[in-house]
């Protein structure tokens, strides 16, 4: 037998010997034999690295190599799921569905909802290619390497597929796998793990794909996403999907109706404690995919599924003060600091009040007893107090009159619910959440601004206005506290990338009100550009879709005060995008060819540089081939270059690029 076909034979017996042990839970050979054609195999591979796979079985072991976690768009955005808390509200959402759908006829698939961290992970010609978390739903970064690890994932489908695909799921860690983990830590004399969620979204980011082979992640999946998939329904392309060697939990379940649908929730509900993973719900799916597509999405969720959240866990403690956080807009939202109490797995100190009608439903006394409840992903809430328990010298909890910041009166409108402290330009908590939500990662996302240093630059007298971020040096930077001499110039030199964000970003980032990152991407699209949006008339921007009159009225104050149209002008003149770049002009340059984008760069961001890439019509790859054109800024991914060189391809500069394909930024 040929050198070539020996290693084949061993990969396809391992693969099966890995779906056999690890999804069937039916060994057919020893470990001790399953080690020992692992071992035969990676001789081979050593002395023949001609034949070399990225999907051999090998690969599951993963590698200390630095990961680098680029940022890649997704092929299909990851939405997220309306959730309901109600049998009234389910039933609201079939009424829906029937009024769009009009037929009262409509199935479902009844999945359990997981609680771990959700991935995507792309097969092509039946191997997987690449492993996304979600992200922000539009892009997400690229853990292939550390998903590999998994063996519940499988390196390649059991039978050929001839479509390629996106298949979605979610990794977590199992409960006794769990508390073996911590056992292990607590002997060891380390911390605990807090909790299996959280550890698995930790673990599927950690820098060495060898130390995730050591964590006991699992997979689960749950919805396969092609043009080109050939199936009908959604149960049908679970149970074909299992028959491909995808790990899917056999506990969906189709469901003629609605009826069966409850059924379906009261028997989890009672019985979910018994299952060896936690969840948080259940999700509920139209079947048809045909009825799926009818249906569509908003633009945050799909109308054909929803997800049903079962009642939280509660537990009592006492509260120990309220205290007034001032946002960004002024808003002041009270905050409750209670005694430290453990829920569903987490240490909860503190809950949201929301607002003083809040504060006077629950009719909160100092020291009060309480009920608090926390669900996902939600802030804990106070649900009840024990009234018998409260002391009867207990004082009434009453609402500040005056900023706890800046002391100002405070103001509240009766058509809200919030109290605003109306200082925004002199209020230090609202200036610093101004700079915190310009530096954030949505908006011009520049890394290695910490909150103290933000603090410290502003008390200082260092930066007064957005624009004077782009006129920080290296130098002053040092003088702060904590910050060395490598931090302030990775700073600055984020600082400088960030001129290229986009102008929808630019907009978002000036934090006006009500204008958030949809209404920003809605009015550079249609606008495009600053200065259209601010000579446009209260009907122009009316007509925008989704534009109602609270966001013109807002949009219309900002521009009339004169230190916004200063600082407009500034940040215009130190370089930041107030032109949208239109996609379709940039013209189809880079079709057919596929980047690999590694390193950092000093004069784009990676993800923009990307976003360039995609938008001249190319595209950009994780995995490199023989025909892929390797883009390198300053320390690049290590096993991708030596792939590169493998292959003998010549790796470019950014500039290089720009010149070479002739594009304009
Ligand atoms: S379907 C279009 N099915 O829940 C949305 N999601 O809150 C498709 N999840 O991001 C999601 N189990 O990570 C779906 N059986 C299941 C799930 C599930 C867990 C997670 C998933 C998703 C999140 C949405």
């Amino acid at each position: 037998m040929s050198v070539e076909k020996k290693i084949n034979l061993l990969r396809k017996e391992l693969h099966k010997h890995n779906y056999l042990y690890y999804m069937l839970d039916k060994p057919e050979i020893s470990d001790h034999e399953f080690d020992k054609m692992l071992k035969e195999l990676h001789e081979l591979e050593l002395q023949f690295p001609e034949f070399d796979d990225s999907n051999s079985p090998t690969q599951r072991v993963g590698s200390s190599l630095n990961n680098n976690f680029n940022s890649i768009t997704h092929s299909f955005p990851m939405y997220s799921l309306e959730n309901s808390y109600s049998s009234d509200e389910l039933i609201k959402w079939k009424e829906r569905l029937v009024k769009v759908l009009n037929t009262e006829n409509i199935s479902y698939s009844c999945e359990l909802k997981l609680d771990g961290v959700s991935i995507s992970i792309s097969y092509k010609n039946g191997k997987l290619a690449q492993g996304l978390t979600r992200g922000d739903g539009n892009s997400g970064d690229d853990v292939t390497e550390n998903i590999k690890t998994i063996n519940t994932i499988p390196l390649e489908t059991l039978q050929k597929v001839e479509y390629d695909f996106d298949i979605r799921g979610e990794v977590i860690i199992e409960k006794n796998d769990f508390i073996k983990l911590n056992d292990k830590k607590i002997k060891n004399g380390e911390e605990p793990f807090k909790n299996p969620r959280n550890t698995a979204s930790g673990s599927i980011k950690l820098v060495s794909s060898k130390e995730v082979r050591k964590r006991p992640l699992k997979c689960y999946f749950f919805q396969i996403i092609s043009d080109s998939n050939p199936f009908k329904t959604q149960s049908e392309s679970l149970n074909a999907l299992k028959k491909l060697g995808f790990n899917i939990s056999n506990t969906h379940k189709y469901c003629k109706n609605i009826d069966e649908v409850f059924d379906f929730i009261n028997y989890w509900d009672k019985n979910k404690d018994k299952l060896n993973f936690e969840i948080d719900g259940i999700v509920i799916k139209v079947n048809s995919f045909s009825m799926q597509k009818q249906l569509g999405y908003t633009s945050k969720f799909p109308r054909w599924a929803i997800a049903y959240k079962f009642q939280t866990e509660q537990a009592t403690t006492k509260l120990v003060n309220v205290v007034y956080q001032v946002g960004r807009t002024g808003a002041i939202t009270p905050v409750a600091n209670l005694k430290p109490v453990l829920i569903n797995g987490t240490i909860v100190k503190r809950a949201s009040l929301h607002n003083e009608e809040q504060i006077q439903k629950l009719d909160l006394y100092e020291n009060d007893i309480l009920k608090v409840e926390k669900g996902g992903e939600i802030i804990p809430k106070i649900v009840s107090i024990d009234y018998r328990l409260r002391k009867s010298n207990s004082k009434k909890i009453a609402f500040i009159k005056n900023c706890p910041a800046c002391g100002s009166l405070l103001t509240k409108n009766d058509d809200e619910a919030q109290h605003y402290c109306m200082n925004s330009n002199n209020c230090f908590p609202q200036i610093v959440g101004k700079f915190k939500h310009f530096i954030s990662r949505k908006a011009m996302n520049i890394d290695g601004f910490g909150t103290e240093t933000i603090e410290r630059l502003l008390k200082e007298n260092i930066i007064k206005n957005f624009s004077d971020i782009y006129n920080l040096k290296v130098d002053q930077l040092v003088k702060l506290e904590r910050m060395a001499d490598k931090s302030a110039q990775n700073l600055v030199s984020a600082i400088y990338k960030s001129k290229s964000q986009p102008f929808h970003k630019v907009l978002f980032s000036l934090g006006i009100r009500h204008v958030g990152e949809t209404v920003s991407k809605k009015l550079s699209d249609h606008f495009g550009s600053l200065e259209n949006l601010m000579s446009a008339s209260d009907v122009e921007i009316l007509n925008v879709d989704e534009i109602g009159d609270k966001i013109a009225l807002s949009l219309k104050k900002y521009f009339q005060e004169e230190s916004n149209l200063e600082l407009l002008d500034k940040l215009k003149h130190v370089g930041l995008n107030f032109l949208q770049k239109k996609s379709e002009n940039l013209g189809n340059k880079l079709l057919g060819k596929t980047f690999i984008v590694t390193g950092v760069f000093e004069k784009i961001d990676r993800t923009n540089l990307k976003e360039i890439i995609v938008q001249n019509g190319g595209k950009v790859s994780s995995s490199i081939s023989a025909k892929s054109i390797v883009i390198v800024g300053n320390n690049p991914g290590p096993s991708k270059m030596l792939k590169a060189k493998d292959l003998g391809l010549t790796p470019i500069s950014f500039e290089e690029f720009i010149n070479l394909y002739e594009i304009k930024i």
